[in-house]
C-alpha cells in the first residue's frame, strides 16, 4: 500500500521510520519531510496547513492512507478535509482534536465527567481574571486556551506574577487568539508522566510510559521548550499507578469524548502529575508527543500499520499491543540559543556513525540539504539521538555515547536526561 505522512518533525521521522517496517507498504511519502525522513520516504513540499494541496496530491498518487502527524492541522479540521474527499486518514476529527485544542473544553469535559484533574476557572475577559487573581491563592497557573506550541502556560508564585500573567497573555496578546481565553489553575506538585495511547472511538489500548524533560537547561533551569529529550519507560508508572488511570482517566476520556457526539480515533497523549492525591490530568494531546514518540516507537514490536488501521476501522479491540522489555532514551541535540535565537544552516558531521548500528537511532526534527547536498540544521531542536538498552541506566549510557558521534558547530544538549531514573 501507498502511505502518507503529514508533518516534518522527529515525531514524524520516528513514524515513517516505524511504518517503512511494515511488509504492507510499498511507497512512503512525506510532506513536506526532512532531510533524515528523505532517507525513509519520499519527501514531497507540500505545507501541512494546505489541506487543498495534500488531499489533491493524496488523490494524484492514490494514497491508502494518510497519518496526520502535528496538532495544529488536526485542530484546524485535516481530518475531515481527507475524509470529505473519499481519503483514508488516521487522526481525530476537528470535532475531537478540541480535546488539545482547547484548554477549556478538555476541563470542563474532565470536570463533567469526574476525571481528576487540578481545578480551575476560565476566564474570557482580562478584567474578570485579574479580579478573580486578586484574591486567589499563589502559586497559580495560567494557560492559554487554544494551542501555543507548547509555550502557553505560565506558572505564577506571586500576584503581580499573575497580573503579569493575565497582561502577557490576554492584553499584550502573544499567542494570539489563543489567549484570548484563559484557563485558571490550582497549582500542583508531582511526577509528571507521559502515556500514549491508540484509540478507535471506543476501545483505548495504552502504549508504554514516558517522560520528557521540557525546559531548556540542566537540572529543569531555562525557557520552556518543545522537549529536550525523553526516556521510556518512566519508573515512576507504577502497576498500581497504571490501575487507576486505566479505570479512572484513560476509558473514561474516551466514553466522556463519544457521549459528548465527538468520538475520538486516533492517538490521545495524557499528560498527568502523579499527585499526593493520585495521577491528576495535566494536558490531552490528540497526537503523538515529541520526542517521545522517539523513544516509544522504537519499543514497539507491533506492525504499526495494522495498529492504524485497526483505530480506522474500529476493530482496535482485536489487537493485543507488545512492547519491547527494555529501555529507552531521547537526547535532543539542539541549536545553541534554542529557544530564543540560534543559527540555522550549520553543516551536520557524522549521521553516517548511525548506519547499521542495532538499537542506534538518530530522528531529525529541523534538517534539510543545502544547495550542495550537504544535510544542514533547520530549526532549534536538530536531531533526536534515541538508543535502547537493557533498562534505563544502559540505554542512558548508550544514548549519550550516540551523542559523541555528531558533530555541528552550534550543537546543544542538556547532560541529565534521564538523571530521575537514579532516584527510582
Ligand atoms: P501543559 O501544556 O498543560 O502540559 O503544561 C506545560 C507544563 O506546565 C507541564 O508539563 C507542567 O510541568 C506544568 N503545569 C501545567 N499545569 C500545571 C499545574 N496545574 N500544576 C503544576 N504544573 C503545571
Ligand atoms: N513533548 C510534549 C509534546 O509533544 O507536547
Amino acid at each position: 500500500m501507498k502511505v502518507l505522512i503529514v508533518g516534518g518533525g522527529g515525531r514524524e521521522h520516528a513514524i515513517a521510520w516505524k511504518v517503512a517496517q511494515s511488509p504492507k507498504v510499498e511507497k512512503l511519502y512525506c510532506a513536506p519531510g526532512n532531510a533524515g525522513i528523505a532517507q525513509v520516504a519520499e519527501c514531497v513540499d507540500i505545507g501541512v496547513m494546505d489541506f487543498d494541496g495534500l488531499t489533491r496530491f493524496a488523490k494524484e498518487k492514490a494514497i491508502d492512507l494518510t497519518i496526520i502527524g502535528p496538532d495544529d492541522p488536526l485542530a484546524a479540521g485535516a481530518v475531515d478535509a481527507f475524509e470529505a474527499a473519499g481519503l483514508r486518514v488516521f487522526g481525530p476529527r476537528k470535532n475531537a482534536a478540541v480535546l488539545e485544542g482547547s484548554k477549556a473544553f478538555s476541563k470542563d469535559l474532565m470536570k463533567k465527567y469526574n476525571i481528576p484533574t487540578a481545578a480551575y476557572e476560565t476566564f474570557d475577559s482580562p478584567e474578570k481574571a485579574l479580579a478573580y487573581l486578586k484574591t486567589a491563592n499563589m502559586p497559580i497557573v495560567l494557560k492559554a486556551d487554544g494551542l501555543a506550541l507548547g509555550k502557553g502556560v505560565l506558572i505564577c508564585n506571586t500576584h503581580e506574577e499573575a497580573e503579569e500573567g493575565v497582561k502577557t497573555l490576554m492584553m499584550d496578546r502573544q499567542f494570539g487568539s489563543a489567549g484570548d481565553r484563559i484557563v485558571a489553575e490550582e497549582f500542583m506538585t508531582g511526577r509528571e508522566v507521559s502515556v500514549l495511547s491508540f484509540v478507535d472511538g471506543k476501545t483505548i489500548k495504552v502504549m508504554t510510559s514516558a517522560q520528557d524533560h521540557k525546559r531548556a537547561k540542566d537540572g529543569d533551569e531555562g525557557l520552556n521548550t518543545g522537549g529536550m529529550g525523553t526516556f521510556s519507560p518512566s519508573p515512576f508508572y507504577t502497576r498500581e499507578v497504571d490501575a487507576f488511570c486505566r479505570t479512572n482517566i484513560f476509558q473514561p476520556t474516551v466514553d466522556a469524548m463519544r457521549a459528548e457526539g465527538r468520538e475520538f480515533k486516533g492517538i490521545i497523549f495524557f499528560g498527568l502529575m502523579l499527585t499526593e492525591n493520585g495521577p491528576k490530568v495535566l494536558e490531552f494531546n490528540a497526537r503523538f508527543g515529541d520526542p517521545e514518540t522517539q523513544v516509544v516507537l522504537p519499543r514497539m514490536k507491533n506492525d504499526i500499520v495494522d495498529v492504524f488501521e485497526a483505530c480506522i476501522d474500529g476493530t482496535l479491540d482485536k489487537v493485543e499491543l507488545e512492547f519491547e522489555d527494555n529501555a529507552a532514551v531521547c537526547v535532543v541535540l539542539a541549536s545553541d540559543g534554542y529557544p530564543e535565537h540560534y543559527e540555522k544552516g550549520l553543516p551536520i558531521f557524522g549521521l553516517d556513525s548511525f548506519k547499521d548500528k542495532d538499537g542506534y537511532y538518530v530522528f531529525h526534527a529541523g534538517s534539510k540539504f543545502d544547495e550542495s547536498g550537504q544535510i544542514v540544521t533547520n530549526g532549534g531542536r536538530v536531531l533526536g539521538v534515541t538508543a535502547v538498552g537493557e533498562d534505563l541506566k544502559q540505554a542512558r549510557a548508550n544514548a549519550y555515547a550516540a551523542t559523541e558521534w555528531i558533530q555541528f558547530a552550534n550543537k546543544y544538549m542538556r547532560h541529565d536526561i534521564g538523571k530521575a531514573i537514579d532516584e527510582a
